[in-house]
């Protein structure tokens, strides 16, 4: 529990009759032991609704998910230093790295929070962030898999609701499923398609291409010459919606008597 009295969704904990990961995992101490930048999951319960105070200044908050290694939150944050930088990212390891990047890019600005995006509500209240960005999401090729992306109506309703009118959303991937998914979650919601791209190396990004970091995923796709599809959203002016849709992935709540807690879809536990 935090000194809120609050205790953060139980991804990641034991499961009983196995080891916890805290015995497999040598990150899940690192990434405890490390300090700033790096905010665990139980400390980011303490700055719900108040994230300048963990920056100790106020800015506009930028709001990277699923930040991987950190290539873009730590070349973003050295681009805008004027901005309040943060990555959510669920894996330990990625964590520890996203929070060494920074640290090399000599980063203030920035912190890397462990937290499962889809429960983004639990870390911020209605408009209360200038930027969301999302790249390369996890895809979940298979169609029996669809339900666990990320990209698509229950985010669209997390976003609506916690980016300010006039802030952008902006996704880059791989796999062109994750940008239908967004952009038929965004139906009805104040979220406008401001503009897509089918392939950002032949037809360009659709925002400003000096303000854009090529991310590790994203690399991969361009060596194969793969395309990689961009697409922009702007929350528009009107009220913030409350979650209507079914949250599908992330944890799931614990049922009684069940011996796991688990989140039941996420990969391997580094
Ligand atoms: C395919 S990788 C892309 C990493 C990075 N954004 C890039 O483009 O190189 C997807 C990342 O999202 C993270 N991720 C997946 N689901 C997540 C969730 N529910 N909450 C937070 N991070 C998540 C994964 O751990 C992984 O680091």
């Amino acid at each position: 529990m935090n000194h809120t009295g609050r205790h953060h969704r139980p991804f990641r904990e034991k499961v009983h009759g196995r080891p916890s990961r805290t015995e497999v995992n040598p990150y899940v101490a690192l990434h405890e032991q490390f300090g700033p930048p790096v905010v665990t999951a139980e400390g980011a319960l303490d700055w719900t609704g108040r994230w300048e105070d963990c920056f100790e200044r106020t800015a506009p908050l930028h709001v990277e998910v699923g930040s991987g290694n950190g290539f873009f939150l730590a070349g973003m944050a050295s681009r805008h230093p004027d901005r309040n930088w943060l990555g959510i990212e669920i894996r330990y390891k990625r964590v520890v790295l996203c929070a060494r990047k920074l640290e090399a890019a000599g980063v203030r600005h920035g912190r890397i929070v462990r937290y499962d995006a889809w429960w983004l509500d639990d870390l911020f209240g209605p408009a209360s962030i200038d930027g969301l960005y999302v790249n390369h999401p996890d895809p979940w090729v298979k169609v029996t898999d669809a339900r666990k992306r990320l990209m698509g109506r229950y985010f669209a309703e997390l976003a609506s609701m916690v980016l300010k009118p006039g802030a952008e959303l902006r996704l880059k991937s791989d796999f062109a499923p994750n940008l239908d998914g967004l952009v038929r979650g965004a139906e009805g919601l104040p979220l406008r398609i401001l503009g897509r791209s089918a392939d950002v190396r032949r037809d360009g990004l659709p925002w400003d291409e000096h303000d854009d970091v090529t991310t590790n995923y994203q690399s991969k796709f361009d060596r194969k010459a793969a395309p990689v599809h961009a697409l922009r959203i702007i929350r528009d002016v009107g009220p913030a919606p409350t979650l209507t849709a079914v949250r599908q992935g992330g944890l799931q709540a614990p049922v009684a008597g069940s011996s796991s807690t688990e989140r039941p879809m996420m990969g391997d536990g580094d």
